[in-house]
């Protein structure tokens, strides 16, 4: 089983997203998994140009690390998002990767993967950006198997931090548990369902000009 974790501080994994993620991590890897870690920090991800190309052709126009990112998304069976709380959202790191993913989400193109998702910040707001990240996770089709998220109590220190690494440990466990019993997720099954018909909806309007993800409906409606 293939986990890829992708951690978006500017701090890689010396800060305290990467403190918690190492965590979740541990329990991943004491289920077995083959883990491979991405830190954006050291990549270069570009915001997204608005150009439409993969929407006609499936490849970013862009040359950067974006085509080997979403190449490791496809090939794994469980991923892990991972970034601080800027402001009530993800760094802005993660957010260029998320809108880079839009072709990805076009065509739902990770259904049938799973993902858990880390957070932490200086005090606050947790819940607000996990609950974000988990809803990316159900655009790309995937189900989200839940979310950890702290305030710190200090540098790579949290409150109650030994209930929040048993945590983090469980949480990765139960992301391998999910992926080999293909875990069913019925309350995130009416948003995806629903942001399913919105998306086909929206290539079969535009099929005249977005042909590789009219090819890509076509294939996953025929299955
Ligand atoms: C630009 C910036 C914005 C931040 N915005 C918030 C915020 O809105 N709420 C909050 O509680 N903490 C905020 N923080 C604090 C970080 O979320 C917190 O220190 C986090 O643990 C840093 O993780 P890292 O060490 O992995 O980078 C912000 C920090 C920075 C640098």
């Amino acid at each position: 089983m293939k986990i890829l974790a992708i951690i978006a501080s500017p701090r890689g994994m010396q800060g305290n997203t990467g403190r918690l993620l190492e965590e979740v991590l541990a329990g991943v890897k004491e289920a077995g998994a083959e883990v491979e870690l991405l830190s954006l920090k050291s990549m270069n991800v570009q915001p997204c140009v608005a150009c439409d190309v993969c929407h006609k052709t499936g490849v970013c126009t862009i040359k950067d690390d974006y085509e080997s990112i979403k190449g490791k998304l496809l090939a794994c069976d469980g991923f892990i998002l991972a970034s601080p709380n800027y402001i009530f959202s993800v760094t802005a790191q993660m957010k260029a990767l998320l809108d880079r993913c839009n072709g990805l989400i076009h065509c739902m193109a990770l259904e049938g993967k799973y993902a858990a998702v880390v957070e932490t910040s200086g005090g606050g707001e947790d819940e607000e950006v996990l609950t974000y990240m988990k809803r990316f996770v159900n655009t790309l089709g995937a189900n989200s198997v839940g979310g950890i998220g702290s305030g710190v109590a200090g540098i790579r220190t949290f409150p109650d931090e030994a209930i929040l690494y048993l945590n983090a440990q469980n949480l990765g466990r139960e992301l391998c548990r999910c992926v080999t019993e293909r875990q069913k997720f019925p309350e995130q099954d009416a948003f995806i369902s629903r942001f399913k018909a919105r998306m086909s909806g929206l290539v079969d309007i535009m099929k005249d000009y977005w042909a590789f993800e009219r090819e890509q409906w076509e294939k996953k409606l025929s299955r």
